[in-house]
């Protein structure tokens, strides 16, 4: 089978260092890629998120399956047009892909199909927004309608917060992605990420992970796309499994499909879980990242088998294994992120941590430059490692950390700090 793999962060490179100990695959292609995929795959220069581009780029190439990464090329259209040219693509078309571009859509969805999420609003001007919300209790939650590259929610301490916020969304802070917002009910609890692909018709589970959102030790500091992350989840047990697929996935890939407009990839449900009850927090339309990491590295399966069989309508009687073992990951990111920080640092030791027990050291922002690797991004490499116990998995993803030479960067030290309160 030749694949073309869409994207060129952390995720991606998981995916693709995956994907290639397919006995399935011929040739797999990146685009863009990064210098960890290059080794993999055959780098292709891509737009990818010009739909007709893609679906040309993909023809010239015979590709059998593309399996986009990110969520912009499938907001984009790059899934319509890729099934409209008769090829699979692992993805779903534009408007399934509302389930994360739309938040209102996602709640829409969730009443039809009785899943249970925050209570919520939704407006357009800012007098009636404000007088929902002083029938609201604080902290209040406030979000832009679309994407804002995860910084559209704002969780507001006092009315006088909530309102600024209302004002700034509605006035063109994130421009279209704030033309509508919503303002929901403040969930309690502790949030984790449940993964299921699906071809429309059968769902095949994944497991769970939990990450860290916050910059700094102790969840203290700004809000990042992920400083780290792990799998297991200790607060995901077998009844919040049972819940989370009867309640929450089950009904809503039945709603998307009885609207003509089937889910076709990995659904991503972050979750807040509070007494072994899940509520859903947000629907993302891809893999998290750096959430993918973990899965790929606790697979035994093989995944490209399943990807085609969600592609192609075929996923009925296919099954994931997984291992044992637990896996964590430490992102080493650059200097002032997730605020101004600068390209260009050079790394050393990534062969050395990579040659360490049970450590494998995905790239995200990096880049090649005569035979160097330079910092080229904020999120610039994940360390993961797995291990008997979450325990292990984390001390061998430090041990791997510690390896590696990088002045330019930081890293939490406390990984996995919640699940090793849980399961010492
Ligand atoms: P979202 O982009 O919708 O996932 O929101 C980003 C983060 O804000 C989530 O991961 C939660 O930590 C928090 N959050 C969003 N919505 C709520 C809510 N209704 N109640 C509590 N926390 C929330
Ligand atoms: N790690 C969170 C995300 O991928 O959105």
């Amino acid at each position: 089978m030749k694949v073309l793999l869409i994207g060129g962060g952390g995720r991606e490179h998981a995916l693709g260092w995956k994907i290639a100990q397919s006995p399935q695959l011929s040739k797999l292609y990146v685009g863009p890629g990064n210098p960890g995929l290059n080794h993999i795959g055959a780098p292709l220069a891509i737009a990818e998120s010009d739909p007709a581009a893609v679906a040309a780029l993909a023809r010239d190439h015979a590709i059998d399956l593309v399996v986009v990464g990110p969520e912009a090329p499938l907001a984009a259209g790059v899934g319509d047009a890729l099934r409209a040219a008769g090829i699979a693509c692992f993805g779903p078309d534009k408007t399934a892909a509302r389930l994360e571009t739309s938040k209102s859509f996602m709640k829409e969805i969730c009443a039809a199909a009785g899943a249970p999420t925050a209570a919520y609003g939704k407006f357009s001007e800012a007098a009636p927004a404000k007088a929902f919300l002083r029938g609201q209790t604080p902290p209040y939650v406030i979000k832009a309608d679309g994407l804002a590259a995860g910084k559209g929610v704002i969780i507001a301490e006092s009315l006088n917060q909530a309102d600024d916020a209302v004002e700034a969304m509605l006035g063109g802070q994130f421009g279209e992605a704030g033309a509508a917002i919503v303002i929901e009910e403040f969930m309690t609890g502790e949030e984790a990420s449940f993964f299921a692909i699906t071809d429309g018709k059968t769902i095949l589970p994944m497991i769970a992970a939990q990450d860290h959102k916050r910059a700094y030790d102790g969840d203290q500091g700004p809000n990042t796309g992920g400083m780290g992350a792990y799998s297991p989840a200790p607060v995901f047990t077998n009844a919040v499994y049972a819940r989370a697929m009867s309640e929450i996935i089950e009904p809503v890939v039945a709603e998307m499909s009885a609207r003509g407009t089937p889910y076709i990839g990995v659904l991503y449900a972050g979750l807040m879980i509070e007494n072994e009850r899940p509520r859903l927090v947000e629907f993302n339309v891809r893999f998290g990242d750096p959430e993918c990491q973990v899965l790929m590295r606790r697979m035994r399966s093989d995944l490209l088998p399943a990807l085609y069989a969600a592609a192609t309508g075929t996923l009925n009687g296919h099954r994931f294994d997984w291992r044992d073992d637990a896996a964590a990951l430490v992102v080493m990111a650059a200097n002032g992120y997730p605020g101004a920080y600068e390209k260009g640092s050079p790394i050393e030791g990534v062969d050395k941590a990579n040659a360490m027990p049970g450590v494998v050291v995905f790239h995200a922002g990096v880049k090649q430059q005569n035979g160097a690797l330079l910092a080229n991004g904020g999120r610039v490499l994940n360390v993961t490692a797995t291990g008997a116990a979450i325990s292990e998995a984390v001390a061998r993803a430090y041990a791997g950390v510690d390896a590696i030479k990088w002045p330019g960067g930081f890293f939490r030290r406390d990984i996995g700090w919640r699940a090793l309160e849980r399961t010492p």
